[in-house]
Parts: structure tokens; sequence; C-alpha cells
């Protein structure tokens, strides 16, 4: 068992922690950034992002106001405005740097101009890419900026356990407990098994969403909700969970893959078209805006056609699309697609809604502070207010990127002020023994997904959630059991992990008494007169 103290940690090394990381190594010349990643560092929700950053670029043809009502209207009535101006406004700078410490973005042929793409719920061509590997492009430029700091360091295999307060010291924390202070995070070293104390000055948060709580999602599987999870037990606050946004295409391959392969809104936003099997077109029965509609809408529409057809999944068409284009723009997909059989240029692709993004998370204010001291979130683990009730395509890259920004520039006033706490005892794993049967862990996490994704899906229902609730409640009892007597394992913590998302899920869901945005529930179809944000 190590004991170590860092100036500032960082959970998680996708776009929010390394932004953060490099931007802080950079004021702070002296003072040492650890990063913790419980993998690899390249491992990230941000990896994988293909449709790119939406930004306003095109100032001729776009302005603010655009891409702040674009993200007003997707967000049903639940956004904060004053989040809204602020990250639109301040993204396009953050955009510049980036470019500037590497990342490349697709450019118009014989042109300096950039290609700029349009998806769903966007009035205008605003979105930066590199082909559909925008994410992959993003984390290597990122990690090769960050690489270049001596004061970063990036700990791989290092799952971040707990967050340490007032309670790890024998104090009583409640959840209306005032001045809760982080101290730093237990974390797993599963290089050697071992369970260390990181002290720190100031923790930041940036360990992106919670897919894997579905059975179907096109986020990797180190997205177990581990933040969100974390400030829950430390009795921090967390908001609107409910709004859990699924994608309207992900890949339906028929083999099963986790996580589910995504077929970029991009492609839409290029000309594909929504079908059912027989090549009608169906999007205009639902949204005058038709296949671009924004996910919320696409997502239920596919899941309504499904249902009533007691069809498998629904097709995207881009047969009449250019080749050339189609396999320039979009290679990793168009090869994907061949790999299961599927020739886009001829046949259309089968797609299925898959969970996507977790609208909701950490509260924070708009420079990124929890209502936890010393303990700041950033990127998808973070509920800011940008979203509401539902996130417009490519605004989250952004929005991790702004706040990253704003938490640092923070820190200069605050740093100075904080110092670590001595008086942490290290991890108590006394009376635990290994688990005998560890099947126990992979099965309870099956059933778990498989509650959340026929009871708490697209279209919910009174009787559903409390369905889901009476089940989780089970799950959640066993599986404190294995806790208490089991030695700790990355996949028991993320068990753990995965049930409170899914019961923060759930009961934001039964509290809502209305629809709007990614909450659908058939109990209460309308949206109410008066806007509440789900705190927990
Ligand atoms: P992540 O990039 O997910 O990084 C989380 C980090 O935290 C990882 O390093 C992980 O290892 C670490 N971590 C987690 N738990 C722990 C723990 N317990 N201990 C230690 N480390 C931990 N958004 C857009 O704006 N545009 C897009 O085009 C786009 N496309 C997408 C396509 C796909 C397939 C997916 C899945 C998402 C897409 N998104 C897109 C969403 C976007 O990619 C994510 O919201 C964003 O990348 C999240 O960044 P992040 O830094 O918050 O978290
Ligand atoms: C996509 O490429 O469709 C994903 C964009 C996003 O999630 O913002």
């Amino acid at each position: 068992m190590a004991r170590r103290k860092t100036d500032i940690l960082v959970l998680g090394s996708g776009i929010a922690g390394l932004t953060f990381a490099i931007k802080t190594a950079r004021k702070f010349p002296k003072r040492e950034i650890l990063v913790l990643t419980k993998t690899f560092e390249g491992e990230s929700n941000t990896r994988y992002a293909q449709g790119g950053v939406a930004a306003v670029w095109d100032q001729e043809k776009d302005n603010f106001t655009k891409h702040i009502e674009d993200t007003l209207i997707a967000g049903d009535g639940l956004c904060k405005r004053d989040i809204v101006e602020i990250v639109v406004q301040e993204g396009p700078d953050r955009v510049r740097e980036i470019i500037d410490w590497g990342a490349r973005f697709d450019k118009e042929k014989d042109s300096p101009a950039y290609d700029l793409a349009r998806e769903g719920g966007h009035s205008e061509h605003r979105i930066l890419h590199y082909k559909d590997l925008t994410g992959w492009e993003i984390q290597r430029a990122l990690m090769e900026e960050a690489a270049r700091y001596p004061n970063i360091r990036v700990q791989e295999n290092y799952f971040a356990l707990d967050l340490i307060t007032q309670h790890h010291l024998g104090y009583m924390v409640i959840r209306v407990t005032p001045n809760i202070e982080c101290y730093g995070c237990y974390a797993f070293n599963r290089d050697n098994g071992e369970i260390d104390t990181l002290l720190s000055r100031v923790t930041v948060l940036c360990t992106g969403g919670g897919g894997q709580v579905y059975k179907s999602t096109t986020n990797p599987v180190i997205a177990t909700g581990d933040g969100v999870a974390m400030v829950y037990r430390a009795k921090g606050r967390v908001e609107n969970m409910e709004f859990m946004q699924f994608h309207p295409t992900s890949l339906y391959n028929p083999a099963g893959e986790n996580p589910s392969f995504l077929i970029s809104e991009a492609v839409r936003g290029f000309g594909g078209i929504l079908k059912t099997e027989d090549g009608e077109e169906f999007m205009q029965h639902y949204d005058a805006r038709g296949s671009l509609a924004p996910r919320d809408v696409v997502a239920r529409a596919i899941d309504a056609e499904m249902k009533k057809r007691g069809a498998e999944c629904m097709y995207l068409d881009c047969r009449h699309l250019n080749k050339e284009d189609f396999v320039a723009h979009f290679p990793t997909i168009n090869e994907k697609c061949l790999s299961i059989g599927i020739d886009p240029m001829r046949n259309m692709i089968p797609v299925v809604p898959a969970c996507h993004y977790m609208c909701g998370g950490v509260l924070v204010d708009e420079i990124g502070r929890s209502s936890i001291r010393r303990l700041y979130a950033a990127g998808e683990c973070s509920s800011t207010g940008l979203h509401g009730a539902n996130r417009l395509a490519s605004n989250s890259l952004l929005e991790a990127m702004v706040f990253a920004h704003r938490i640092a520039e923070d820190l200069e006033k605050q740093l100075e002020a904080w110092d670590y706490r001595d008086d942490v005892p290290d991890w108590n794993a006394e009376g635990t023994s290994n688990p005998s049967e560890m099947v126990l862990i992979t099965q309870s996490l099956k059933e778990l997904r498989e509650i959340m994704s026929y009871y708490v899906g697209i279209v919910r229902s009174n009787l559903r959630l409390q369905r889901a609730m009476d089940r989780l409640y089970l799950l959640y009892r066993e599986t404190e059991e294995l806790y208490k007597n089991t030695v700790i394992s990355p996949q028991l913590m993320e068990l753990r992990n995965l049930i409170t998302v899914a019961y923060l899920i759930t009961r934001s869901a039964k509290d809502r008494h209305e629809s709007r945005g990614l909450h659908f529930t058939t109990d209460f179809p309308e949206k109410l007169p008066f806007i509440e944000h789900s705190i927990l």
C-alpha cells in the first residue's frame, strides 16, 4: 500500500482530463499533476467520437445566436442559458487551442477552409471533424501534447475507488452536511493489486459517462459511471440523471458486440436517409426535420417503427450518395460495414438505437465546482446545464474543453489556499477474502444491463420504472454483501458503480412526472408548464 501526495489529482485521461492537465501544467510548472486512468491512456469515450466538434467557425453563414438557439431547442427547456452562452462563445477559442497543439481537422478540397459538417438539430454546417475518426485524432494530439510537460504524470491501470472526505477521518457526513471537502482518493493499482492513498490539494473528476449501464451502448467498457457513483457515495450532488441519450443509429449486428459500433449522425448530415426494410421513408411522419431531427425524436421514431413492425432494426440508405466522397468522409464506417457483409453503396445499413451519452451527472457551477469543496468535475461525468434534457450533437467535446479551461483558470486563485490532509487513514481491507465465485459479478452485471434496457429505456412507464427499482434493490443488497466480504476488484467496483448509476437514472425518471427531451413516459406524455432539474 503506497501513500502519495500530488498537487493536482486528475481522474481520467479523455478530452476533459488531458486538456485540463495540459493547461494546468503550463500555469503551474512547479506543481505535479497526476492523471489516473483506469486502463490505458488512450482508452476513453473521447477516442471513439466520430462526428466532431460543434463550433461557430464560418462567421459569414453562422453565428453564436444560431448555435445557442439550436442547443436550447435540443435541450427542451432544461438548458441553463448562461452556460449555453459561455460554451458556445468560448468554444471557438478552445478549438483553436487544440489545433495549435496538433489536432487536425479536415479541410475542403483545394482550400484552407475547414470542411464543416452538419448533424441533427444543427441549423448550420458547423462540425469540425477528422474523417469519421475525430475523437481518435483529438486523443492522439492531447496525449502527445501532455507528454511534453515533465510535471504531468499519467498513471495507467489505476482505478479510483472512492473520494476521500471527512467521512474517512471519522466524521459523520450526510447529504446535507455543509462544507464537505475532498482530500484525494483511494485507488486500486491493477499492476500489483494494492490500494493506494493518493492525497491532493485539489481533485478534478473527468471520468466520463456510464453507457455500460445498458445492454446496448456505443460506449466502451470503461464507461461505468465511476465518477458519478463516487460523488454520490461521498454525499455530493448529482442531477438530471434520467436524461440518458440514445443514439438513433448504432450498427445492428446480429452477432452482438459490446460496444455497439456507431454510425455517425454525420452520415445523415451527408445525405443518408432513414428507411424501413421495404425502403419506405418514415421520419416525415414524426418530425418535419426528417432524418435530421434531434436525437431524442429520431431514436423514439425508430423505436416506435421497430415495435409497430416487430422489426429488429431500421435502415440507413446511403446508396444514392457518391461512393468516392462517402468513403473519403467515412472510411471507418465503410470498412466496419464491409466487415459484416454490408456494402453501404449497395445495401442499406441496418441500425438500432443504443445508449450513447449521459446528459446529467455531477452537478457543477459555471466554473466546474462540484458541491464538494476541492472537487471539480468536467466532461461527460459533469452536469453543467449545457445539455438540459437532450444534448445537441457534437456539443460534448466542446463542453469538455471549455470547462477544463475554466477550472484551470479558477485554480490560479485557489490552489495556494489548499493544503494536504496528513491524517487520512490508509484503506482498511481487514476481514475480506478472495471471491470464490467471480461469475456472480458477471451474472449480476448482465442482469443489471437487461433490467435497464427492458424497463428504463427509450419509452418508460410507472410500472416499468417500479419493476426496475424492485430488481435493482435486490442486486444492490447482494452486491453490497459481496463488497463487505470480498477483496476489492475493479469488476466488483464497476458493478457497484453501475448499480448506483442505474438507481440514480431510475429514481430521477420516477420523480419526473412529465415527458421532456430524452425522458418519455406513457403515464405523463405531456410537458409540465414549469421547469425542474432533478437534483439528488
Ligand atoms: P472520456 O473520454 O470517456 O474519458 C474518461 C476517462 O476517465 C478515461 O480515461 C477512463 O479511463 C477514466 N476513468 C473512468 N473511471 C475511472 C476510474 N474509476 N479511475 C480512473 N480512471 C477512470 N461527442 C461529441 O461532441 N462529438 C462526437 O462526434 C461524439 N461522438 C461520439 C461517438 C461515440 C462512439 C461515443 C461513445 C461518444 C461520442 N461523443 C461525441 C461523446 C464524447 O466522445 C464524450 O462525451 C467525451 O469524449 C467525454 O470525454 P471525457 O473526457 O469526459 O470522458
Ligand atoms: C455522431 O457522430 O453521431 C456522434 C456525435 C455526438 O455524439 O455528438
